[in-house]
């Protein structure tokens, strides 16, 4: 992690930390495709892993008859499980129309009343919804993407209606490291140097902080750790091209992509990297005030 905080800080000097559009771009970019088309195999590769946290999020919420938004919805994994669990209504909003359309096509699998799901294309710090607008903001496995953090939540207090809930999943400081770290090592330096490294380890106390001070109340945390296990290293290493989408390849020239990965991948294997942990810290909490009777059939 040495690496990823040492060029965080170069980009810190240079002022590329604070360029939030060229994240943003990238990102979303990288969710489209534009890197690696290990994307296009997203539930392939990672849906049992983001099944997982989403079930671990979703635990214990009752979602019955709300209308919810899932913000990072990425192939629709927790506004699905949403609706199993009750929800009336979900909005899969994401800033990736392919990642939407990935979505579009699992609902259609799943055979989802398509009145109950609706899809929408936008970026979590600006959302394009009225004040008031939901029972129920979830965002998971997205928000160490948000390059202002301090935004996506205003933007989720916002939306909500007073009395809502909020489920926030957040990457803990253990997340995918094993990973981070073996791919960054590998890249030739020249591409990424100077560049934030969108990297996300939040403590809970960071999060409870940042609920806390968008407006929320009866703020609380659960942290859930899991070393997940791959068969091979080639394999942890597709994984986490796929749940990352291999977005800081941006700077890497389209001929030298395929490159670089084959050199992840032989580092990963040199190391013997089969463990890719999840840490994911979920933040509760509600907006003041309460549900009012006809926001309840
Ligand atoms: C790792 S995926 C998680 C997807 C899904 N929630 C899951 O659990 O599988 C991250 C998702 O966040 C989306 N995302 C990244 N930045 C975003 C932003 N600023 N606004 C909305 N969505 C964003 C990406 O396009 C991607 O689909």
């Amino acid at each position: 992690m040495l690496m990823v905080n040492a060029n965080n800080l170069i980009a810190l000097i240079n002022g590329n930390y604070v360029n939030s559009p060229a994240m943003k771009e990238r990102v979303k970019s990288g969710y489209d495709g534009a890197f690696s088309d290990h994307i296009t195999r997203y539930d392939e590769l990672a849906g049992e892993f983001q099944k997982k946290s989403a079930v671990a999020q979703l635990s214990g919420i009752d979602l019955r008859d709300k209308e919810i938004i899932d913000i990072g919805c990425g192939t629709g994994v927790i506004s699905l499980l949403a609706l199993e669990m009750g929800a009336k209504k979900a909005v899969c909003g994401d800033i990736s129309a392919s990642m939407l359309e990935l979505a579009g096509k699992n609902s259609k699998a799943a055979g989802i009343d398509p009145g109950r799901l609706s899809f929408c294309q936008l970026d979590a710090e600006s959302l394009p919804y009225a004040d008031n607008s939901f029972d129920a903001v979830i965002t998971g496995m997205s928000f160490g993407l948000f390059p202002d953090q301090k935004k996506a939540v205003d933007e989720m207090f916002r939306v909500l209606k007073p009395g809502g809930l909020i489920s926030l999943g957040a990457h803990g400081p253990e997340h995918y490291w094993e990973a981070i770290d073996t791919t960054i090592r590998s890249l030739s330096k020249r591409y990424v140097i100077g560049y934030r490294f969108e990297f996300w380890p939040r403590t809970e106390k960071q999060i409870i902080k940042m609920m806390k001070n968008a407006g929320f109340r009866d703020v609380c945390t659960s942290r859930y750790i899991w070393r997940n296990l791959f068969g091979t290293p080639a394999s942890a290493c597709d994984f986490f091209a796929a749940v990352s989408s291999n977005w800081w390849y941006a700077r890497i020239p389209e001929r030298k992509r395929q490159g670089e990965y084959r050199k992840a991948v032989l580092l990963f294997e040199k190391r013997g990297i089969r463990q890719v942990t999840d840490d994911v810290i979920v933040g509760y909490g509600k907006k003041p005030g309460s549900l009012v009777a006809r926001d309840i059939h």
